[in-house]
């Protein structure tokens, strides 16, 4: 086992995108930012310092942070924002995970230009589930914004309304060849004839989950969240922000005389204003080494584009997202927790807050956009609420009374309610150690249908059952799938339907949970648990780094 060291300077940066130059905040000047690599086992120690005006944290998204809640990241959650001039050190170690996860900052709208690829590679002397692939390579989905994300987003806080959807949607920070001015800001990938290639795709946009696929090739899906997965084949998949998806792509056994797009670009089951375009890099296949008077010069190729699913197309997200399957079975099963100590029901979706006097506001009927878990919008605190809970301080931070059920009785089927109104809270469940969880999750439709994908901190959870319509808890729990189901950190609740999770609460400490659709996150669908120290000592939280920055 040994310990990666890295630094992150957060740095402004010039960066022109679609013929419009900005100013952003980087790592390193570098955009998307630097990848982490360890081997599984590792100790990761990242030093981050703040050289700008904004205030910045970062979050190691799907890392378990098993006793090392410190690092994990979220601004007012586990700790407090690194302000200017300050410097933190996040140290964690990679227990149990291997695959790609990310990292991104995690303080408002951050995340649209620092992120980058964890790249974690199984211990040594210990090889893939499957062939070892020729090459790797991050493949990492964004959002570009001409104007500045901060501006974008304190705006629609400001009025209530949506935020102004993104400019384009990049591969590894590029748009590609489909925008207005953009054909040089390409992402290519050179191959081979007749080799594997793993591809190690990372959903980092903002605001979109999205559909993506390579013209004419199909490949194999080994990996999810950094677990591996029974592998399944498909030209096509949905990846939604959060998730991380490994691929193996087979090329061609010959040079193709052609090159090919690959492109992604959203599913959205909604309404309203929405960017329908596609993000696009250039698979290209390397000419043979001895040309003869027929070959053609690259540039001159015929260039082949993928045919991605329309918009709205539920049938194929929902079959994609069925075929994920732990790759345990029978004789070795998964690790799902068999019996349950705790059930939750939360229901999650959109809403609204009165509008303020002397106020027009552009949400719904004249109110302010929301969104919440059981109707409560989480309203982040002033101080971290890690640090209130292990210091016993949680009064006035925090309250432990977030319901198990809604407060409101919710029926998807039904009319909609015309009270959309929301209540506001910082309001947590607080779990002892070890309790084993069950949490169906309902999306409730209301003010435009949309998937949510949830994304838990601190832990994995098995994706035991998931339907349409109102989850049925007489007939639904029959067809939990308890042996192989997928294990993952980030899972998308469909529109109109349910997802059922389950996790053992083994890490002590304040995990928050939240919609990885970022402006979902700063509407209020968020909320946190609390889980207690075990008597143990190894079931304990560590008291927080001396450098761990103050309010
Ligand atoms: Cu990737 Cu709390 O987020």
């Amino acid at each position: 086992r040994i310990t990666r060291h890295y630094k992150f300077d957060i740095k402004l940066k010039n960066v022109t995108r679609l013929c419009h130059t900005k100013s952003i905040v980087t790592v390193n000047g570098r955009f998307p930012g630097p990848r982490i690599i360890a081997r599984e086992g590792d100790r990761v120690v990242v030093k981050v310092v703040n050289h700008v005006q904004n205030n910045v944290t970062i979050h190691w998204h799907g890392v378990r942070q098993l006793r090392s809640g410190w690092a994990d990241g979220p601004a007012y959650v586990t700790q407090c924002p690194i302000q200017t001039g300050q410097t933190y050190v996040y140290n964690f170690t990679i227990v149990g995970q291997r695959g790609t996860l990310l990292w991104h900052g995690h303080i408002s709208w951050l995340r649209s230009t620092i992120y980058g690829a964890i790249v974690i590679l199984p211990k040594r002397n210990i090889s893939y589930p499957f062939a070892q692939p020729y090459k790797e390579v991050p493949i990492i989905f964004g959002e570009w914004w001409n104007a500045d994300t901060e501006a974008v987003i304190s705006q629609a806080l400001q009025t209530g309304g949506g935020p102004n959807v993104s400019d384009a949607y990049t591969i590894n920070g590029l748009p590609g060849p489909l925008y207005n001015c953009s054909a040089k800001d390409t992402f290519k990938l050179k191959v081979k004839p007749g080799k594997t290639y793993l591809l190690r795709l990372i959903n980092a946009a903002l605001n979109d989950e999205l559909f993506f696929s390579i013209a004419n090739h199909t490949f194999t899906v080994v990996e999810a969240d950094a677990v591996y997965v029974k592998p399944f084949h498909t030209d096509t998949l949905l990846i939604t922000p959060g998730q991380t998806t490994n691929i193996l792509l087979k090329t061609k056994p010959h040079f193709p005389n052609a090159t090919f797009l690959m492109a992604a670009r959203p599913y959205f089951t909604g309404l309203g204003t929405f960017d329908n375009s596609s993000t696009a890099g250039i698979l290209e296949y390397e000419p043979p080494s001895v040309p003869s008077s027929s070959t053609i010069p690259i540039k001159n190729l015929p260039l082949f584009k993928p045919t991605l699913p329309p918009l709205n197309d539920t049938s194929l997200a929902t079959n994609f997202t069925k075929r994920f399957r732990s790759l345990a079975n029978i004789q070795s099963p998964a690790n799902v927790p068999q019996t349950v100590d705790k059930r939750f029901f939360f229901t999650v979706g959109l809403g609204s807050n009165p509008c303020p006097q002397n106020q027009t506001c552009q949400g719904p009927n004249g109110t302010k956009f929301a969104a919440s878990v059981n109707n409560i919008s989480f309203i982040l605190p002033t101080t971290a609420l890690l640090q209130a809970h292990f210091f016993g301080q949680s009064n006035g931070v925090y309250t432990t009374d977030f319901p198990n059920n809604p407060l409101i009785p919710f029926n998807y089927t039904g009319t909609p309610p015309n009270n959309t109104l929301v209540s506001n809270g910082t309001k947590v469940v607080q779990l002892s150690f070890n309790t084993s969880v069950e949490l169906v999750m309902q999306d409730t439709s209301i003010l435009g249908a949309e998937s949510h994908p949830l994304h838990l901190h601190g832990f994995n959870f098995f994706v035991v059952g998931q339907g349409f319509g109102n989850f049925d808890s007489k007939k639904d729990p029959a067809k939990f799938n308890l042996v192989d189901p997928v294990e993952r950190n980030t899972v998308g609740v469909p529109s109109g339907g349910w997802v059922a999770i389950r996790f053992l609460a083994d890490n002590p400490g304040v995990w928050f949970m939240h919609c990885h659709l970022e402006v979902h996150t700063s509407w209020g669908l968020k909320m946190a648990w609390v889980v207690r120290d075990g008597k143990l000592p190894n079931q304990k939280l560590p008291p927080p780094p001396s450098d761990l920055p103050k309010c």
